[in-house]
């Protein structure tokens, strides 16, 4: 398999595309309307200027993106597998041992293609759901980030798209036109997932949405890349490298929010960081509570048949499969989860293997969790006491064992009344929003940075932080 990628052809790619002629068709014909998708769904502004942005060139570990200023529609969006080898075998459940597979058994046919239309639906829906965050750009290396998330989530569409529609035939055709059909927030044919449905109004929301709701992302494809059924595992793979990025703008962006509400409160002596133009941290741990729950609610319910069926057929692993050390079938492991009983959280032991989703949204908390301890030592490095905390996995759920149940965000179960009475302490009122909104200004100038986020500390691919990451 090639590790370049063939940039001579209308949809860049490693698989090979030219010598299936039938496949090249579909996907050539797909085309146009990914491009007519993009221009009425994706970024609403900009569409015409330069933009910095890398795109992938190899799937080779070194050196595998170039970066350069071009127009969003002429991003080449394309399809790359991670290399493989020849004597891959399947690392977990029933098939365990047995060589991976290169197509779909019939079998599985039904759970693949949903798996990967439930991934592959995520993909549009954060582009629809930033479409207008350009106009309120706090500076152009963010919007540069935005733009970047934007055209790489596009492609990841291109990534289930082409297994969709070289491995399902017709359904597969059908279901890669309905990812264009389904839109963020429309009540008739929403997204398939409740936080894709969610608006992004603001910058702050968005840096949350990129730290939170894209380590979903991370956690989902991880556990593809396990994948019995190799393209998936590849293609998993290799988006991972460019999820990273997503990530580390959400990251890097909620710590720059932090840093400039400790410094106006340290320059000022006060705590009143919003009477400054900034976002105070009180307000931030709502908004926290608010991504890091809908985020969680991503990974279904903790108790899973679905989940258990994927995993002994070997559709989707587990979190580092292959680092675990267990029999990578699950038959007698135990794992512990907590539990409602009687209006009281427990904790208590079940088979691991009925739980699989419960042990992913775990190693996805404890990843928050790094993120939170870093935000909290930007705070005490200045000598402020404050500090954030993740809430508890019963705050605020929709899905799965605590969708009946409300809960403080450390963990008390509580009734409607004093849900109700402490709602907006908890999460973004509509006072924070308006109050997040206010803040929201364009600025285009470059180096500058609106009041209430700090500089970053470096700018992209070694280029200074004042570069012109858009031309205007
Ligand atoms: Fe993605
Ligand atoms: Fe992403």
């Amino acid at each position: 398999m090639a590790t370049n990628i063939d940039y001579n052809e209308l949809i860049p790619n490693n698989v090979d595309l030219a010598s299936d002629r039938r496949l090249q068709r579909a996907l050539e014909s797909w085309h146009p309307k990914f491009m007519q998708w993009w221009r009425a769904r994706g970024p609403e502004y900009f569409q015409d200027n330069d933009v910095y942005l890398r795109t992938a060139i190899s799937v080779d570990k070194n050196g595998w993106a170039h970066f350069g200023k071009l127009k969003m529609p002429d991003y080449r969006w394309g399809i790359f597998l991670a290399e493989s080898s020849a004597e891959k075998k399947i690392s977990f459940g029933e098939h365990k041992g047995e060589s991976v597979w290169q197509d779909v058994p019939g079998e599985y046919r039904a759970p693949l293609r949903r798996l990967i239309v439930t991934q592959g639906d995520t993909e549009p829906a954060s582009v629809e759901q930033q479409r207008l965050l350009a106009a309120t750009a706090p500076s152009l290396i963010d919007m540069r980030n935005l733009f970047q998330v934007n055209v790489e989530e596009g492609r990841h569409l291109w990534a289930m798209v082409y297994l969709l529609m070289a491995h399902f035939g017709r359904d597969g055709r059908e279901e890669a036109e309905q990812l264009l059909i389904r839109q963020s927030g429309d009540p008739d044919k929403p997204r398939i997932l409740g936080a894709f449905n969610e608006k992004t109004p603001d910058w702050l929301a968005f840096f949350m949405f990129t730290f939170f709701t894209d380590r979903d992302g991370k956690y989902q494809l991880a556990s593809l890349a396990e994948s019995a059924f190799d393209p998936l595992a590849r293609s998993a793979q290799f988006m991972l490298t460019e999820e990273a990025h997503h990530m580390y703008v959400g990251e890097t962006g909620v710590s720059r929010v932090v840093q400039r509400a400790c410094e106006i409160m340290n320059d000022n002596k006060t705590d009143d960081v919003r009477r400054f133009g900034g976002i105070d941290l009180p307000t931030l741990q709502k908004y926290i509570n608010f991504h890091f729950s809908v985020s969680e609610d991503l990974f279904g319910s903790g108790q899973s048949t679905n989940a258990a069926n994927y995993y002994t057929s070997g559709l989707k692993g587990r979190y580092q499969e292959s680092r675990l050390k267990d029999d990578h079938q699950l038959t007698d492991e135990p794992y512990k989860v907590v539990r409602v009983e009687n209006g009281k959280l427990i904790t208590i032991e079940v088979s691991a293997l009925s739980v699989v989703n419960e042990r992913l949204r775990d190693d996805y908390i404890a990843d928050c969790q790094r993120g939170i301890d870093r935000w909290n030592k930007i705070i005490s490095d200045r000598g402020i006491e404050f500090s954030f905390q993740l809430p508890h996995r019963a705050f605020h759920r929709q899905i799965g064992e605590f969708a009946d149940v409300h809960a403080t965000p450390d963990g008390r179960i509580i009734d409607q009344g004093e849900w109700d009475r402490h709602t907006n302490d908890w999460l973004p009122s509509e006072a924070d929003q308006e109050f997040v909104a206010s803040l929201m200004v364009q600025v285009t100038e470059p180096g500058e940075f609106a009041a209430w986020i700090a500089p970053p500390r470096m700018g992209i691919n070694d280029q200074p932080v004042d570069f012109e990451y858009v031309t205007l």
